[in-house]
């Protein structure tokens, strides 16, 4: 699996060495506030989301490790194609690493995975990432209630896309 370097960062392929700093992350009640699934509460469920991350078949996604300054800072990637996601620790928040690392993973989804779109689907609450999507050119495609059951609670949906360049309806 490739590495992809921007200015600041280095995306690279997830390791076993990653769990406790992906930990601190899937731990965190702030960065877990929208996401999919509850805060992580034992070791042993960020094994397994590290050992998933691991297994992924290159035909079907691809996920990746974000590091700053050798520091791991966050994880972001295409899980499953075509859908984006991504999550930083908060303490590297507000600096513009999340839209970096997007930039770079939209292009490499455009020209080497040669998708035609890049999609996401978000909680109508999480400003940050509708802020950070919309910035990079996704459109709100629709929206749905109830999509989400995170421990026990519902959650409803917006859904974003980013067109490639030559599938754009003209
Ligand atoms: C979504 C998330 C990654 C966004 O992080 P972020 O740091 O706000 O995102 P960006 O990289 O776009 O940074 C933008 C902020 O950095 C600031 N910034 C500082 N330097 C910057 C630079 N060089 N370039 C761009 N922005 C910069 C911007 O002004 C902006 O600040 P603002 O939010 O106060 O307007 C983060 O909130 C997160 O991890 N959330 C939890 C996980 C989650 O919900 N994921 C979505 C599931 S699909």
């Amino acid at each position: 699996m490739a590495k992809i370097e921007t200015t600041r960062l280095l995306l690279r392929p997830v390791s076993r060495n990653d769990v406790a700093d992906l930990h601190d992350i899937f731990s965190n009640l702030d960065a877990m506030a929208y996401w999919s699934t509850p805060p992580h509460i034992d070791l042993a469920e960020t094994e397994a989301w590290v050992e998933a991350m691991m297994s992924i078949d290159p035909r079907e996604g691809e996920d990746f490790v974000v590091e700053c300054n050798g520091r791991v800072i966050g994880k972001a990637g295409l899980y499953t194609f075509p859908e984006i996601r991504f999550i930083l620790n908060p303490n590297s928040w507000g600096k513009g690493y999340a839209q970096e690392a997007l930039t770079a993973l939209v292009d490499r989804a455009f020209s080497v995975h040669q998708l035609p779109s890049v999609d996401a689907d978000v909680d109508p609450r999480n400003e940050a990432s509708l802020r950070l999507l919309q910035r990079l050119g996704f459109q709100v495609m629709g929206r749905a209630p109830r999509t989400w059951n995170v421990g026990g609670v519902w959650c409803d949906s917006v859904f974003l896309r980013l067109m490639s360049r030559g599938h754009q309806v003209r």
